[in-house]
């Protein structure tokens, strides 16, 4: 392997810089991908200045960044699916508690990644394509198909219909994306949201219909579409949506669960440096009294909501049900697609913190992506 450099935070609330990175052999079960796209996540735009809340483990000088494909180019002891050379997508998870390693992180050329957390690229999808799925597959997954959230069904080539509708919220998202996909692949009806120009997007991703989530009558016209249903359950994804979620679910017969994907108040203004705490100070405020409202207005609908954490299924089932049972054949068979589209906003490593403040100005339907050539 040659050597390796990456885009280092190198303390709490520090500038993103360059460096060299240390080359680090695969441990077993293990993969070296040299990358050759990474998108970047909100999260990575949160970390510098609140990872101090979100994630209190980390280690610094850390690596951040989850989504990578690359080609392999080493493997470590016990790896029986992948072999140098191969094209491949995988969850980088640097970060989690159990890992907490820089040499997993996505931020650099080269990445280790778990074994059960990559997938085979097939001919014909761009590395800059496959790089959006990673953290948006895994999210929606953990709110899918973990046992202590909706539980659903499998994913599978060719699901039995499972007779309930899930209500995937904010489906134009990169989670939502993959969770109307995940969904319909395990044999669910699909009903979700967006605004009415990604309506066609979110129907091709197999979404029986679509609702306008800034609409008035949203929460009552999907509630008046369950009547005569039954519920699998709501992700909740974008401002507003464990609400809507919970008055949806309270409303309907059947699984009266919200997983939560997003937080019920925005950190988005809160800046690392000096000045911080004020602005932490009413962010912190705001999440506090939204719980608590959050929480009696679930109790009173008798809805049980549960926040995902997107790395969750690297330690259970389901991160091997998705990356190595279900994702490569879907991929290969075109059962199953690489969304949002990639939107290239750069070359190399240096060019990731300007697609940190892109994701900032907003996306719609589309992934920010930095290439990295070979
Ligand atoms: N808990 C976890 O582990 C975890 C992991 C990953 C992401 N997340 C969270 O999940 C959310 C989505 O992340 P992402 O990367 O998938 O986002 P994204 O793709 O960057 O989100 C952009 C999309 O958000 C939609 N949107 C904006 N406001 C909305 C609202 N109020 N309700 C529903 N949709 C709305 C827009 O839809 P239109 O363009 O159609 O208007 C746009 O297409 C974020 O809050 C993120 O922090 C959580």
């Amino acid at each position: 392997m040659s050597a390796s450099s990456a885009l280092w935070l190198s303390a709490k609330g520090a500038a993103f810089s360059l460096g060299d990175a240390p080359t680090t052999a695969p441990g077993p079960g293990m993969i070296a991908v040299r990358n050759r796209a990474i998108a970047v996540n909100p999260v990575d735009r949160m970390l510098p200045a609140i990872g101090d809340l979100i994630t209190p483990w980390l280690r610094y000088p850390a690596i951040l960044g989850s989504d990578v494909a690359g080609e392999v180019v080493a493997v470590g002891a016990g790896v029986t699916r992948f072999r140098v050379g191969d094209r491949v997508l995988g969850h980088a998870v640097g970060i989690e508690k159990d890992r907490n390693d820089p040499a997993e992180g996505a931020f650099q050329t080269v990445s280790l990644l778990l074994e059960h957390m990559a997938s085979p690229i097939p001919d014909g999808l761009a590395f800059e394509q496959a790089a959006v799925l990673p953290l948006g597959l895994s999210t929606a997954a953990c709110g899918l198909f973990q046992p202590d959230f909706l539980a659903l069904q499998p994913p599978q080539a060719d699901p039995p219909a499972q007779g309930e509708t899930v209500v995937v919220w904010g489906g134009s998202t990169s989670v939502g994306a993959n969770a109307i996909q995940l969904a319909v692949a395990a044999g669910y009806e699909v009903v979700t949201t967006a605004s009415p120009r990604n309506f066609d997007y979110v129907l091709g991703l197999g979404a029986a219909c679509a609702f306008d989530y800034r609409s008035r009558t949203a929460v009552r016209d999907i509630t008046a579409h369950l009547r005569g249903r039954r519920l699998a359950g709501v992700l909740a994804i974008g401002a507003g949506a464990i609400r809507a979620g919970i008055d949806i679910a309270g409303a309907s017969q059947g699984r009266r669960f919200v997983a939560v994907a997003t937080p019920p108040a925005a950190f988005d203004r809160v800046k690392p440096g000096p000045g911080r705490i004020l602005q932490l100070v009413p962010a912190v405020f705001g999440m506090l009294t939204a719980n608590v409202a959050l929480a009696l207005r679930a109790r009173t609908a008798g809805v049980t909501t549960k926040m995902i954490w997107g790395g969750s299924l690297l330690g259970n089932a389901v991160g091997p049900m998705i990356y190595a049972d279900f994702l490569p054949s879907a991929l290969a068979e075109g059962r199953f697609r690489a969304a949002p589209p990639a939107l290239v906003v750069g070359e190399g490593l240096g060019a990731i913190p300007a697609a940190l403040d892109r994701l900032g100005q907003g996306v719609s339907a589309q992934k920010v992506v930095v290439a990295l050539p070979a």
